[in-house]
């Protein structure tokens, strides 16, 4: 795996490392020529080294590679272990846009799009995801948006040309371990912050997964790890509380990682360090409205556990190996 030293990948390694089914064969750091390192925080779970980066030495060694890297990284390394035969899951945002002009708007080294690739929400893309060679694994902010959205959707309850608003509080881990003026402790602790309102690149993710427009506004909350997403949308007239309860159990009977909550709302300490994703709703009949809220580790469900999970699929596993 690529990208050892960051929250995501380090994250990642603590659950490969338990993984029944694999053996971690080799773990990077950024620099080619970066001093090989241990990760203390992982001693006893993985006593490996991260060594420098090195395409060439992955492609041999390995039948799969995560990549946990800054999107430009995984633009450039993806199609090089790609073409050395290798199934690759994606952790950024590289390959997750579909339109060119969008993708050329938001993650702009991304050239092209490779063949055999997979929007990894496994819940919905489970065949697709069976066959990929490249499984571009979904945002933090979408995977909680959509999860609760998408039901309602394919179920036909939301009202078409509504708005939909997606007010969405992510703790600090989110933004990955390089510090800035808007995540160090001493802003962060103690206040609450929303940022990129209209200007947030999961935007054009989630409207390319939905179909249609979406207000989205993240907000950074003093947290280390989690994200809660307040989902409100309008229903078709007439839909009913229990017309909105079924969608989501029809839609989630098998799902091993959506919990539902109906209206005991979940919070984000019921899903941190897990791979679950809870849902809870309110639904308001005299006026069509619907409230949902979903809430994940962003780390686990929205990175690395996702990505997991996916990798399960893609080789046939129990989707639960290594994850419950
Ligand atoms: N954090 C989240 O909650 C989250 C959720 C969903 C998706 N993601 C995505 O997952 C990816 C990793 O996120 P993160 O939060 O774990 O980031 P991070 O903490 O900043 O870690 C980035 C990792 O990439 C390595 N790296 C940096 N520049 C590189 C380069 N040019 N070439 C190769 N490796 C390089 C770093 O190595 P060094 O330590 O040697 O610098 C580090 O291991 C990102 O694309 C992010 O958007 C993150």
């Amino acid at each position: 795996m690529a990208g050892a030293t960051g929250f995501a990948g380090q994250e990642l390694i603590r659950l490969l490392a338990r993984h029944p089914k694999v053996t971690i064969a080799a773990a990077t750091g950024s620099q080619a020529t970066s001093t090989p390192r241990s990760l203390p925080a992982l001693k006893r779970i993985w006593d490996g080294t991260v060594v420098p980066l090195d395409p060439a030495a992955l492609a041999g060694k390995a039948d799969a590679v995560f990549l946990a890297l800054p999107e430009a990284a995984s633009a450039e390394l993806a199609p090089v272990l790609l073409g050395s035969g290798l199934r690759v899951i994606d952790l950024s945002g590289a390959f997750r846009l579909r339109d060119e002009a969008s993708r050329a708007r938001w993650y702009p080294a991304t050239k092209a799009l490779p063949g055999g690739i997979a929007y990894g929400l496994t819940e919905f893309e489970f065949d697709t995801i069976r066959t990929a060679r490249l499984l571009s694994n979904p945002g933090c902010y979408p995977t909680a948006s959509l999860l609760g959205l998408l039901p309602l959707q394919r179920a036909g309850l939301l009202l078409s040309g509504a708005e939909i608003v997606i007010d969405a509080k992510s703790g600090i881990s989110g933004a990955g371990k390089a510090p800035s003026d808007r995540t160090h402790f001493s802003e962060n602790h103690g206040s609450v912050a929303a940022y990129n309102p209209f200007g947030h690149r999961h935007t054009p993710e989630l409207e390319q997964a939905l179909g249609r427009t979406v207000t989205f506004v993240p907000h950074l909350v003093p947290l280390d790890r989690g994200l809660l997403a307040s989902l409100y949308a309008r229903l078709v007239p007439g839909t009913t509380a229990a017309a909105v309860t079924a969608a989501f159990e029809r839609e989630y009977a098998t799902a091993p990682f959506v919990r539902l909550t109906g209206d005991a709302l979940p919070e984000i300490k019921h899903v941190a360090h897990t791979n679950f994703c809870d849902l809870g709703w309110k639904v308001d009949e005299a006026t069509g409205r619907v409230f949902v809220v979903s809430v994940i580790d962003n780390l686990v469900k929205g990175a690395a556990g996702q990505a997991i999970q996916n990798f399960n699929v893609m080789f046939g596993f129990d989707q639960k190996a290594g994850l419950l």
